[in-house]
């Protein structure tokens, strides 16, 4: 009589696939994983516009996971390289603007684990910490950016590999390590027309 429970068990296991929540989480690992060439990135951008808060046109990756779509806006000219995470929890937005690049393996969320119980293991804890992070146009950050919450990266700054941004950044700042620090200005070194 067991042996039959765990037959049907296992059936309605293997069928649950076809279920409408297993369905739509199969088509979003498709979407996702479709080739980073040819025509495959244009169908990414049409199934994420249809779902993300504000979309212009941007270019994703193979392998890029985007969370929250709700709470995301991504600008025209966007460029996100494979691996990244994009995760927008509770109210706060994720939001990138225009001509932004995200190096590989960057990951962007608005919440972080609660760690105040030491009597209830973190994964149980409600998560924490949320404020919105905000990338102004035109900014690159390199690969394997972390940047968990309530963070402003002002327009034209590049943040280099590896760092970790816990704090505001101003406009065109060059900003590097872990706690992320302003190492220079990109206006210093301006070569454009405009500059002396
Ligand atoms: C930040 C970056 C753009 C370099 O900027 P730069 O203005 O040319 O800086 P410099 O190379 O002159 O380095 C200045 C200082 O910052 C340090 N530095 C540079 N990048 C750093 C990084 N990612 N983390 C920690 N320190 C870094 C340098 O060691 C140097 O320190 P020092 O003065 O003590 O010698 C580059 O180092 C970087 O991280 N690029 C991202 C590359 C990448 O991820 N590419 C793939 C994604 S598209």
């Amino acid at each position: 009589m067991n042996k039959f429970k765990n037959v049907l068990n296992n059936i309605r296991l293997y069928f649950s696939v076809f279920n409408s929540e297993n369905r739509a989480a199969l088509w979003v690992h498709f979407i996702r994983n479709l080739p980073s060439e040819g025509i495959f990135p244009e169908f990414r951008w049409r199934f994420y516009k249809k779902r993300l808060k504000n979309c212009g046109r941007f270019y994703t990756h193979t392998g890029v996971i985007i969370k929250g779509w709700n709470l995301i806006s991504i600008g025209q000219g966007s460029w996100i390289n494979t691996g990244c995470m994009l995760f927008a929890t509770g109210k706060a937005q994720i939001s990138l603007g225009e001509n932004v690049m995200l190096g590989p393996y960057c990951v962007i969320t608005s919440q972080q684990h609660s760690v105040l119980d030491t009597n209830q293991p973190m994964i149980k804890q409600p998560l924490s910490g949320e404020g919105a992070v905000i990338i102004e146009d035109d900014c690159w950050l390199g690969a394997h950016v972390v940047i968990a919450g309530n963070v402003k990266i002002g327009k034209g700054s590049v943040i280099g590999a590896n760092s970790f941004v816990n704090k505001d950044i101003p406009a065109y700042s060059i900003a590097v390590g872990s706690p992320a620090r302003v190492i220079k200005s990109r206006l210093e070194t301006d070569r454009s027309s405009g500059s002396q």
